[in-house]
C-alpha cells in the first residue's frame, strides 16, 4: 500500500503518499489548513456575493475539503454543486479510518456525510445533503475537458509543483482560468513566486494572503470581470 495515515499537529489526520514523499495536507494541521485556504479564503469569499455556487476541486483525495464545504453549507443558506477530479481514488478501507467527522464535532451528522462522499458513484451528480450535490470524476485535470462548464470557485489542491510541475504551469492554469466565470475565484495553498507569476500571466488578479499556521502565505486568484466580458463577447 502506497498510502499511510499520519497525524497532523491540530489533531486531524492526513495521508502520506510514500511514492511521492508528500502528505495530502500540511503537517501543521490538516483541518486547520483546509478551513483556512479553501473555506475562509475561497468559499466564504464567494458566498459574500453568491448563494448558488458551482465549485470545482482539483484532487478529491481524502474528501476533507468536500466535508468542510458541507459543514459551511449548513451554516450559510446556499446551494452548492461540487465537482471533484480524482484520478487515483483513496481506497475506502483507508477513508473509513479517517476520523474527520470526529474532528468537526457533530459526528452523528458528519460521519454519514463523509461516508456518502466516498460511497457516491463516479461520473454522476449525487445529492449528499439537501443543498450539496457532488460529481466525482475519475480523471486527471489534463483529461477533464470541462466543455460547457463554468465555475464560481476552484479549490486548486493538487500535489505541489515539486511533485507535479505540469499542473502549476501556464497551459494548465490557463485552462483553469477559462473554466472560471468572470469574477470567479481560484484558491490554493501554494504561494510559490513562479506559480503566482503564471497565474498573472493567464490573466488572473493574484492576491497573496496570510497562510494557515506554519505557512507564511497562500494564494487567491480572481478572474477580472472585464476580461471575462471581453472573452464572452469574443466567443459569442
Ligand atoms: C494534496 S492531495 C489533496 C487532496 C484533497 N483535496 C484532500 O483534501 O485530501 C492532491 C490530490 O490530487 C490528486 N491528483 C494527482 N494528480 C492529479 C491530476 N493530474 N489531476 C487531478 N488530481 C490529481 C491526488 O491523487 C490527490 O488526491
Amino acid at each position: 500500500m502506497n498510502l499511510e495515515i499520519r497525524p497532523t499537529r491540530d489533531g486531524s489526520p492526513t495521508l502520506y503518499n510514500r511514492q511521492l514523499g508528500k502528505t495530502y495536507h500540511s503537517v501543521h494541521g490538516a483541518v486547520q489548513e483546509s478551513v483556512h485556504v479553501y473555506i475562509r479564503a475561497g468559499l466564504d469569499f464567494v458566498l459574500e456575493r453568491k448563494r448558488r455556487i458551482n465549485l470545482l476541486e482539483i484532487g478529491l483525495g481524502t474528501g476533507l475539503n468536500a466535508l468542510l464545504t458541507i459543514q459551511q453549507s449548513g451554516r450559510v443558506p446556499c446551494e452548492i454543486r461540487y465537482t471533484s477530479l480524482e484520478p487515483c481514488p483513496v481506497p475506502t478501507e483507508i477513508t473509513d479510518q479517517l476520523d474527520y467527522a470526529q474532528c468537526l464535532g457533530e459526528t452523528a451528522f458528519f460521519q454519514p456525510a463523509f461516508h456518502r462522499i466516498h460511497q457516491a458513484s463516479w461520473e454522476q451528480f449525487q445529492k449528499i445533503t439537501e443543498n450539496f450535490s457532488l460529481l466525482k470524476r475519475q480523471v486527471t485535470l489534463a483529461d477533464f475537458n470541462g466543455k460547457d462548464c463554468a465555475y464560481d470557485l476552484i479549490y486548486f489542491d493538487p500535489f505541489p509543483p515539486s511533485a507535479h510541475p505540469d499542473l502549476w504551469e501556464e497551459p494548465t492554469l490557463a485552462k483553469l482560468s477559462r473554466l472560471l466565470v468572470p469574477g470567479g475565484v481560484l484558491t490554493t495553498y501554494c504561494s510559490k513566486g513562479q506559480v503566482k507569476r503564471n497565474l498573472r500571466a493567464v490573466g488572473l488578479d493574484v492576491q497573496a494572503l496570510p497562510g494557515p499556521p506554519g505557512k507564511r502565505e497562500m494564494t487567491r486568484a480572481v478572474k477580472p470581470e472585464a476580461v471575462g466580458n471581453q472573452q464572452l463577447s469574443k466567443s459569442a
